[in-house]
């Protein structure tokens, strides 16, 4: 994915299509590392930061979803987060959430907005 920035905060992504239905993907945005997670033709983006130690939630590319695609899951310690609020429902991080991003569909492509960093 290379951003294409539409205006300071509005970051163009990706294609929808550049997200597989059902499947997660991760990237670095002007110095943010985030993640998606594509529903349908909904996409939803968080920051790629366990809320129990502040890492990266997954060990291989793109993989943040548990086996069955339920829930976003943590691969350190295998905290469940819902894909809908980011909020964590088992782990050592329960009730905490993970942060999320504002993210848009415009005519096909996927838009989050950022602070600039
Ligand atoms: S670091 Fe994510 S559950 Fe422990």
């Amino acid at each position: 994915m290379s951003p294409d920035t539409r205006t300071s905060q509005t970051i163009r992504v990706c294609s929808l299509e550049d997200i597989s239905l059902g499947q997660s993907k991760g990237a670095d945005i002007n110095g943010h590392r985030v993640f998606f997670v594509r529903q349908a033709d909904r996409v939803v983006a968080y920051h790629n930061r366990c809320p129990h130690l502040g890492i990266d939630l997954e060990w291989l590319d793109d993989q943040f979803l548990d086996a069955d695609g339920q829930f976003i899951q943590c691969a350190m310690h295998g905290a469940l987060f819902l894909i809908d609020s980011g909020l964590c429902i088992s782990g050592p991080c329960q009730d905490q959430s993970l942060s999320p991003i504002p993210c848009h569909i415009i005519e096909g492509d996927v838009f989050i907005e950022l602070a600039p960093s």
